[in-house]
């Protein structure tokens, strides 16, 4: 198996069967290998800097129904809200005096915020903080949205395809959600020239190595320069509630090989990690990945944006999150930079 790894490194890419070998033959031994090649491919391009961006999750209001999410339309027991405009800048206030020079927009597909209302937003953070980088994650739009988003000075966008394998996503999603639609988004994003963002869950319902296989090789199609990839962990009100949530091994070796494949991705260590593991996000670290994302909502609605049960970092203030991971992140032997934090193309 070590020597997949090693042709994964060298060729940047490897064929379902062998992508399928390696992840069905994961162990210790393995694992401390790829670990190896991942922090010194990932600090050939990033050093010891660890990207920061500032996470507001601003309306937990959605009209989709996925099927593990714990704001899913149909969940009755979600207790909704919005921040205003006024809540959004003063959480970019706040994070930009503590070092902040990203700021991600996070919400549910809610038709409150109209294109208009977005673009308003954008413009207006952008104006107030010109030396930031703006990332949405808002969900799949038109093509003529992610434009106008993008012409009002979005720079980044989040969008997880959640699955590469048409089968699994149906079990996933309502019958109205489909992965070509989603795929389509993630294509439309890059065209319009977003930095690019996908991602999936690891251990989420029905997942097996064969589809892990087809998510790395959509990956390495898409090519884009985030990637997101946490552990499924059940949230009590979906239908999901009683799955075994996704390990931390796991997690942490699909991190490995997508820093293996793609040695400059921008890769969060997801705060789902940290919630199934006291040092997840660390390990996500020292298995290749290189930013993180505190949280910048106003404490008030932290509780309220719950993907997934015992999210961390509920009750905590920015400061205190803040202050947290610049901690943690040094006691590995890391620093938090305070830069956009820009993907640094292959040269
Ligand atoms: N467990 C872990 N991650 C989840 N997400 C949604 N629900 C869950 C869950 N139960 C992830 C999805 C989504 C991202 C914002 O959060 O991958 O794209
Ligand atoms: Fe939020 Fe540690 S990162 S309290």
């Amino acid at each position: 198996m070590k020597a997949l790894i090693d042709k994964l490194e060298k060729k940047r890419n490897l064929t379902n069967e062998e992508f399928v070998a390696l992840i069905s033959n994961r162990n210790p031994e393995l694992d401390k290998y790829l670990f190896e090649k991942a922090v010194v491919i990932r600090n050939r391009h990033y050093e010891s800097d660890i990207y920061i961006r500032g996470l507001i999750e601003f309306t937990n209001f959605c009209k989709k129904d996925c099927l593990y999410c714990g704001i899913r339309k149909s969940n009755q027991n979600a207790e909704r809200y919005r921040l205003t405009k006024e809540q959004v800048l003063d959480c970019c206030k706040t994070g930009y005096d503590l070092g902040f020079r990203t700021f991600v927009l996070q919400g549910g597909e809610d038709a409150y915020f109209n294109d208009d209302r977005i673009c308003d937003m954008i413009k207006t953070i952008k104006s107030q903080h010109s030396d930031c980088a703006l990332t949405l994650s808002i969900g799949e739009k038109s093509y003529a949205s992610y434009e106008a988003y993008h012409n009002a000075g979005a720079d980044r966008y989040l969008l997880r395809h959640e699955t590469a394998n048409d089968e699994h996503y149906k079990k996933l999603h309502p019958l109205s959600m489909s992965l070509s639609n989603r795929k389509q988004c993630l294509y439309n994003l890059k065209k319009i020239g977003f930095q690019v963002g996908c991602g999936f869950m690891v251990g989420s319902p029905y997942q097996n190595a064969e589809y892990l296989a087809e998510d790395m090789l959509f990956i390495h199609y898409l090519q884009p320069q985030m990637v997101g990839v946490g552990p499924f962990i059940p949230h009590r009100d979906t239908p999901f509630a009683s799955e075994p949530a996704g390990t931390l091994e796991m997690t942490l070796f699909m991190l490995g090989l997508i820093r293996l494949m793609l040695p400059n991705v921008l890769m969060p260590s997801t705060t789902a990690l940290g919630t199934i593991h006291p040092k997840g996000r660390e390990l996500g670290i020292l298995a290749g990945a290189n930013v993180v994302m505190p949280n910048l909502s106003p404490t008030d609605v932290r509780n309220k944006y719950l993907l997934y049960d015992n999210k961390i970092c509920t009750g905590d203030e920015a400061a205190e999150c803040q202050y947290c991971m610049q901690h943690r992140m040094e006691e590995i032997g890391y620093s938090i930079k305070v830069d956009r934090g820009d993907y640094k193309p292959v040269v």
